[in-house]
């Protein structure tokens, strides 16, 4: 019977339980009612009377260690927070770090485009990407017979020609003079849609971020400073601009924006075709069959327009000539902008 006491005060004293449910366990099989004590007191019974004082002795002894040990490990067990979890935790292990995503190059620079002329005062204007000819075309005074209509770069519905994918955001201008009245001074950033066979210079998809500014007496020289201003925001105080003239059916005079090549300073390399000019965007000042197929009034209003092609100005701020790239989503291409913010 000592001999089986000392087992157990042995046991008691090695137990390493895990979990609080191990400690009840191990209580039920030691003080529980048909547990190991409750054997020893049932031969206790039959020990011999001069030895019942050192058995009793022993046998007390026995079931305080028991309790104390119980206890103390219930506290231990339930104060580190593991009281359900079997698995212990180490707290000297080195944490795991959250991967942390990046902007896509086009929203960083879609962003730093509209903050430039949030800071001129500009409000950003959204539309819908699937259009009808009105806003896309004839309120910009496409003539009908214009090739930018044609199915070679338009997506047009197959049930109605008259709905289409916008091919370019200057559709957004048409709605913002539509709902609201002068001075008005927006950018409209979005994607745009043109049938085009998709290489390192063109993609089926793309984005613009379009500008327009209509108030009284708003001139031509307002809009070359407000470039010139984007510019150098955009490319480095170094930037210059030159302005060519062209043509746009919604604007009058049109012009092309040219910036100083940043990468040459203006020297000439194959970036620039040795010309130290890269070209980044159209404007003009508003026609005034625009204004008026919007309803604003052209002998009291005038205005500039601006459109720009996001792809562009990310290939010339970051180097990135292949536009496919911005659209596969390679994480490798991605994670190259990971500090950009
Ligand atoms: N919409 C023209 C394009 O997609 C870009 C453009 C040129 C927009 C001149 C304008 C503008 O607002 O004035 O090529």
């Amino acid at each position: 019977m000592i001999e089986k006491i000392n087992k157990l005060l042995k046991q008691v004293e090695e137990f390493r339980p895990k979990a609080v449910a191990e400690v009840e366990e191990f209580r039920v099989k030691i003080l529980g009612r048909k547990g190991e004590l409750n054997d020893i007191l049932e031969e206790f019974k039959t020990v011999a009377p001069e030895l019942k004082r050192e058995f009793g002795q022993k046998i007390n002894q026995l079931k305080t260690a028991a309790m104390n040990k119980i206890n103390a490990l219930r506290e231990e067990l339930e104060n580190s927070g593991n009281a359900d979890s079997e698995v212990q935790i180490d707290m000297s292990r080195p944490g795991s770090a959250d991967e942390i995503g990046s902007r896509h190059p086009i929203s960083l620079v879609k962003n730093e485009i509209i903050d430039i002329f949030g800071r001129l005062g500009y409000v950003v204007a959204d539309g819908p990407e699937i259009e009808d000819d009105w806003h896309v075309f004839s309120a910009l005074n496409f003539a009908l017979e214009h090739p930018a209509r044609d199915m070679q770069d338009t997506f047009f519905s197959e049930k109605n020609p008259d709905i289409l994918l916008r091919t370019h955001t200057s559709s957004i201008q048409v709605r913002t003079m539509e709902s609201q009245k002068p001075p008005i001074r927006v950018v409209c950033p979005g994607r745009v849609f043109r049938n085009e066979a998709i290489s390192a210079r063109a993609h089926c998809i793309f984005h613009q971020v379009e500008g327009l500014y209509i108030d009284e007496n708003v001139s031509f020289a307002d809009l070359k400073q407000s470039i010139l201003y984007f510019a150098k925001e955009m490319f480095g105080e170094k930037a210059r601009i030159r302005m060519r003239p062209s043509y746009f059916p919604f604007t009058e005079p049109s012009a092309e924006v040219d910036v100083s090549c940043n990468l040459c300073g203006g020297k000439g390399c194959n970036v620039c075709k040795h010309t130290g000019w890269l070209e980044i965007m159209g404007c003009g000042m508003v026609d005034p069959n625009v204004l008026e197929a919007s309803g604003i009034d052209s002998k009291k209003y005038s205005g500039f327009a601006f459109g720009m092609g996001v792809e562009r100005i990310a290939m010339l701020k970051y180097g990135v000539k292949d536009l496919r790239l911005y659209f596969e989503n390679d994480v490798r291409f991605l994670q190259q902008f990971d500090s950009v913010i």
